[in-house]
């Protein structure tokens, strides 16, 4: 059972499984190509993945980038991505185990990316408002930012009752979030559909949405 905002237990137990749950898969190949197809990343970018998990994202984000952060809080999701990382000789991934919504002190905090993206990450951060302003605060000028996550759902989505998560999104409110942060909302799409049996026992649809956004620039007063 979790019943705190810090997931990283959980995450360590689930990680040597999470690669054989093919939903998990599929929606991370999706989330993978909607990310391309949307963004097209270029081998100029520095790219950064927050909650990258064990990286069936990144791994097919990172051969079209020129360097890509992977950021987890589960060490363990961690480990198999770097297992991940050694046999297939890809060399421009780096791997940190940071809480960027709370790490005052990162390394991160120094670094600008092009493009920062995640998926199924953000109904696991407790205060979205300022997660997206530090987040905003790490893209560069024109950057731009990619989140792919569940649309609102009717709170069964996950089996832990205990587990403290958002039960998904509302677009516009989402939205509006970005909007404060300083990100302009560039596409919102339905890009993926689980069918899962719920809490309750029910096989129910839950839409996956992913939205773009880039960074605005400041207004300069003249
Ligand atoms: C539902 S999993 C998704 C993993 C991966 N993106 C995928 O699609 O398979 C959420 C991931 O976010 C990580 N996570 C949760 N809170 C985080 C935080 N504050 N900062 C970074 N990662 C976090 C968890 O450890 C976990 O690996």
């Amino acid at each position: 059972m979790t019943d705190t905002w810090n997931s990283a237990d959980k995450f360590n137990r689930e990680a040597s499984q999470w690669d054989e749950n093919p939903q998990r898969r599929a929606v991370a190949l999706g989330v993978a190509h909607a990310i391309i197809a949307a963004v097209t990343p270029k081998k100029t970018m520095r790219a950064l993945e927050f909650g990258c998990g064990t990286g069936l994202v990144s791994m097919e984000i990172a051969p079209l980038v020129k360097r890509l952060s992977a950021v987890d809080t589960s060490p363990e999701m961690l480990a198999v991505l770097q297992a991940k990382i050694s046999r297939s000789g890809i060399t421009n991934i780096e791997t940190s185990c940071t809480n960027l919504s709370t790490s005052t002190e990162s390394a991160f905090n120094e670094q600008q990316f092009e493009l920062i993206y995640s998926s199924m990450t953000l109904h696991h951060i407790d205060d979205t408002a300022a997660f997206l302003n530090s987040i905003s605060a790490r893209l560069s000028p024109r950057g731009i930012l990619a989140l792919a996550d569940l649309d609102l759902e009717d709170g069964l989505f996950h089996d832990d009752p205990l587990e403290k998560v958002h039960y998904g999104f509302d677009r516009r409110e989402l939205a509006a979030l970005l909007n404060g942060a300083g990100l302009q909302v560039t596409s919102f799409e339905t890009i993926y559909t689980f069918n899962k049996t719920n809490r309750a026992g029910i096989i129910a649809p839950y839409p996956v949405f992913l939205v773009t956004a880039t960074k605005t620039q400041p207004i300069i007063q003249k």
